[in-house]
């Protein structure tokens, strides 16, 4: 299958470097993007535009669990395009966007029953950010606007993911377009002590403990949430801060853990 349009030459356009990539060397990319341009894609495999077959470890960056090409998806997307292919969500709503948002409230803990949708993590970590905020300042505790992050932590692309994530080189570049009132806990990668480390971790939990020093420094009733990665192969460090951010929810309502 021939991958040009027209006279449009892929590869040409890669090596001028007219499309930047995210988190990507892009000088390195132009220099030679043959192969790690791809095609196509089927079940576990991309193809690139050189014919090699390259197996996705990623799931396409966690988008695809299920497949490249699944057929079921597939006639899926067909059919909801050829039904109703766009519908803003400004102000009008759609049969999928209900059903779905009543499928995840059931799934998810009790409590957790509204649904908004972003369109990429790093909008949902930005929105999730500001609903901790607005829910704060409708409840006339518009005092609590510190966010808590970690160190290493990666929360997206959004000023408001790049604040309160850990990635030095985001820090660095756009410090000046930071959110004000973040700290970060320390992060809980120590490789002579987590390499090859099988189970439940037995150390780790006094990371969490930062927790409590911040929570004593800032005082609990300026915390607006907790923002850390569900799994970082450090499980038990995260269940130490549900517990930590619990107690102090009981005297300081409404402290969010996102
Ligand atoms: C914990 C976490 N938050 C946010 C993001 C950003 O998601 P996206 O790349 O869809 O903007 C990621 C992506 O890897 C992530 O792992």
């Amino acid at each position: 299958m021939s991958h040009a349009t027209g006279n449009f030459d892929p590869m040409a356009t890669a090596r001028e470097g007219t499309y930047w990539q995210p988190f990507t060397a892009n000088r390195r990319l132009s220099a030679n993007p043959a192969p790690r341009t791809v095609v196509e894609a089927q079940g576990a495999y991309y193809k690139t535009i050189e014919g090699n077959r390259l197996f996705d470890t990623l799931s396409g960056l966690w988008c695809t669990p299920l497949g490249h090409a699944h057929p079921l998806i597939a006639e899926a997307v067909k059919t909801q395009v050829e039904t109703l292919d766009f519908a803003p969500s400004f102000q009008l709503t759609h049969p999928g966007a209900l059903q779905l948002a009543q499928r995840i409230a059931t799934m998810a803990p009790d409590g957790m029953n509204h649904v908004f949708f972003a369109n990429s993590g790093s909008e949902a970590v930005d929105t999730a950010l500001k609903v901790a905020l607005g829910y704060h300042r409708i409840r006339n505790e518009g005092n609590r606007f510190r966010m808590i992050g970690r160190e290493r932590g990666y929360h997206g692309v959004g000023f408001g993911g790049m604040s309160v994530g850990g990635i030095v080189s985001n820090r660095k570049m756009f410090a000046a377009g930071m959110m004000p009132g973040v700290d970060h806990l320390r992060h809980p990668y120590v490789p002579e002590k987590v390499a090859f480390s099988r189970g439940q971790p037995t150390w780790g939990a006094e990371m969490a403990d930062d927790l409590e020093r911040l929570v004593a420094l800032h005082d609990a009733s300026t915390i607006a949430a907790v923002i850390v990665e569900p799994v970082q192969g450090q499980q038990a460090c995260w269940c130490r801060l549900w517990a930590i951010c619990s107690a102090c929810a009981k005297f300081a309502r409404g402290m969010a853990f996102c």
